[in-house]
């Protein structure tokens, strides 16, 4: 079952990053954004009353400007309880969630065999960049509204400590 992150789900998220990762880093950066406001969307995974899987959205800036769209990042599933669908349910619903509050559109670095089933298509065929010069078609973005921004697309700082 998915849903919105509640009050109190934090430690719980932490958790579920941290292993899904096998390193802090992801979980500090989910941490540091939460600090910061500037989680958009907070989605997580439950089973059996237990988080299983979280994903966070934040804003992203194009040509440094809140053109309302968001980054996705980062995608945890506990490790026992990965490929068994709960990634895909999650995406899928935030994705949801993002176009249902109007925002314009998700870029997300990631597996392109993987997020292209959700409608993401390498940034650069929008024209669409990152400041990661070795990202290529890893890079991916998915338009909500038309017409779609080009142009340098920023994470938010928090992403810099990754
Ligand atoms: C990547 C991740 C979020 C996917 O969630 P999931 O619930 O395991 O995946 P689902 O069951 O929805 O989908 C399974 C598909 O994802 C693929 N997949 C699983 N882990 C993957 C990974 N790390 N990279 C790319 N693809 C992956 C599987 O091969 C499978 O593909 P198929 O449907 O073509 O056979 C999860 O495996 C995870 O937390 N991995 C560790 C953290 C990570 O790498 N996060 C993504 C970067 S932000």
């Amino acid at each position: 079952m998915c849903r919105t992150e509640r009050p109190g789900d934090g430690d719980e998220i932490d958790e579920v990053v941290f292993a899904a990762f096998n390193r802090p880093d992801e979980a500090d950066l989910v941490l540091s954004l939460r600090e910061q406001g500037a989680i958009t969307v907070s989605q997580v995974a439950e089973y059996e009353g237990a988080i299983i899987g979280h994903l966070a959205m934040s804003p992203v800036l194009v040509n440094g400007e809140d053109i309302g769209w968001l980054g996705l990042a980062p995608v945890s599933v506990w490790p026992d309880c990965q490929n068994q669908g709960v990634g895909t349910e999650m995406i899928r619903e935030a994705i949801q969630a993002a176009s249902d509050f109007d925002w314009a559109g998700i870029v997300v670095l990631g597996n392109p065999a993987y997020y292209q089933r959700f409608g993401f298509r390498p940034a650069s065929e929008l024209g669409l960049s990152c400041p990661y010069p070795d990202a290529g078609d890893a890079f991916m973005a998915l338009a909500l509204k038309q017409p779609a921004p080009t142009g340098l697309v920023t994470y938010h700082p928090a992403f810099e400590q990754l």
